[in-house]
């Protein structure tokens, strides 16, 4: 009786320290954006944490009228929903069907229209926020402690500047990095970091490195957010009677079933990470936003095939099919050996593995983990709080000019100093030299 009494009060106290019962802000986001954030904030709530959602009125994704055990805060916009979704459908048709068509400056002129329209429907959702007195007033009443947002949509850094309270950010990437670059001022040197989204890998030769320094540099250009919409009507166009279509599916758990060889897939970045929890190899078609550069890395590591989704044929998805599932990666492969002294070629087939065996190796790295993504996110929103913004993480690179960061003062000074030495080197020579010499001279004179 008394353990049990003991357990308890234990339990209790273990209770109480876990929830600080802190209140978080959500900032608004779309598509996978938002389902990647819901077990967080459910998570969040377990914890004892109230969590309140900002949802415009013209949310594709976001559902205020669903039931969820966290508050929405509903706010109107002035755009409407099917403006929204005209925009997206635009952007998909020109990444999945116009794209390959296209050269370089009419695919960049496009991009910037799309990206343009985009950012002012995404600024005029920003208004129904921010330039809403009843709702900031309510905000700032709420005294949040922590404003948790998706970059994806803009404005949730502002808000947090306005409302004074600490912000967190749930970022998988943008587009060459840009945004770590230029606000966390996260290094990213260009010869061996590949800007997101442009289909290189780590290892690049001198004429990749070179379209990883134009492509950030063109990227800086354009600043803006992509955003996907998933047409799963695609997949009802390729039939046949070992086929079975559904409207959905529970992916993770059919990618979990021991049975299941291979994943066809456009190579978003959630159906990846499922098949590699799994350790599925995977033939990628992809479509639009980050696929193309997620299937380039899967590929990289001898984990998948690519189809082009314009240029592939029934014979060419049959053959890669077979090729994830009976074939040795030799491709992928041939890279890693070709980087190996002399001497491994003599180990040639220790190098050459199945698609099955890379990925399964990529599965173990992934569950190598000391906590789960889930608490691991959890985690840091707590400890933001706990250390009301957690100012010491900000790197000192923010206080730098960019010659300190490149330490070209540091660098001149030395060159100075060489200089110098060099000048006092040569001085002193010429000196000597001019004794000696010049002293003979006299003396042979006066012989
Ligand atoms: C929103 O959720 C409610 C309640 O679950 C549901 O009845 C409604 O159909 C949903 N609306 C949309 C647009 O999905």
């Amino acid at each position: 009786m008394e353990l049990r009494l003991s357990v308890c009060v234990l339990l209790l106290l273990c209770a109480t320290s876990s929830s600080n019962g802190g209140k978080i802000l959500v900032w608004y986001t779309e598509a996978s954006h938002w389902i990647n954030m819901k077990p967080v904030l459910e998570t969040l709530v377990d914890r004892g944490h109230q969590v309140t959602v900002l949802v415009p009125s013209a949310s594709m994704f976001m559902n205020s009228s669903e039931p969820s055990r966290f508050q929405y805060e509903p706010f109107d916009v002035s755009v409407s929903l099917e403006a929204f979704e005209e925009l997206l459908e635009e952007f998909n048709h020109f990444s999945m069907y116009e794209i390959d068509y296209m050269n370089y400056f009419q695919i960049y002129i496009k991009y910037i229209d799309i990206m343009r329209t985009d950012l002012q429907n995404n600024l005029k959702t920003l208004d129904g926020v921010v330039k809403s007195e009843t709702l900031m007033k309510k905000l700032k009443k709420e005294n949040f402690d922590l404003l948790f947002a998706d970059p994806l949509l803009p404005g949730s850094d502002l808000a947090a500047d306005i409302l004074g309270i600490p912000l967190v950010f749930s970022l998988r990437f943008s587009l060459a990095h840009n945004w770590e670059r230029m606000c966390g001022q996260l290094p990213a040197p260009p010869s061996f970091v590949p800007g997101a989204m442009s289909k290189l890998t780590d290892k690049m030769d001198f004429s990749e490195r070179l379209w990883n320094v134009l492509f950030y540099a063109l990227q800086d250009v354009v600043i803006d957010n992509v955003m996907w919409k998933m047409l799963d009507k695609y997949y009802s166009e390729v039939k046949g009677s070992n086929t079975r279509i559904f409207s959905w599916i529970p992916q993770n758990d059919l990618l979990g079933h021991p049975k299941t060889k291979a994943f066809i897939t456009h190579g978003g970045t959630n159906g990846i990470y499922e098949a590699i929890y799994h350790g599925v190899p995977m033939v990628g078609i992809p479509m639009f936003a980050d696929q193309s550069d997620n299937m380039v890395h899967m590929k990289a590591k001898g984990a998948a095939v690519i189809q082009n989704l314009n240029f592939m044929t029934t014979e060419s998805l049959r053959d890669a099919i077979k090729m994830i599932i009976n074939d040795k990666s030799i491709l992928a492969n041939l890279n890693t050996l070709k980087a190996q002294p002399y001497g491994a070629w003599k180990h040639f087939y220790s190098f050459i593995h199945s698609y099955k065996e890379n990925v399964m190796r990529l599965s173990r790295i992934h569950h190598d983990r000391p906590m789960s993504p889930r608490d691991e996110a959890v985690f840091w929103i707590e400890f933001t709080m706990r250390h009301k913004g957690a100012k010491h993480l900000r790197v000192q690179a923010h206080e730098l000019t960019w010659y300190q960061y490149h330490s070209l003062d540091v660098l001149t000074f030395f060159i100075t100093i060489d200089l110098f030495l060099i000048f006092i080197l040569f001085k002193t020579c010429s000196f000597c030299f001019q004794r000696c010499c010049g002293r003979k001279t006299t003396k042979r004179k006066a012989e």
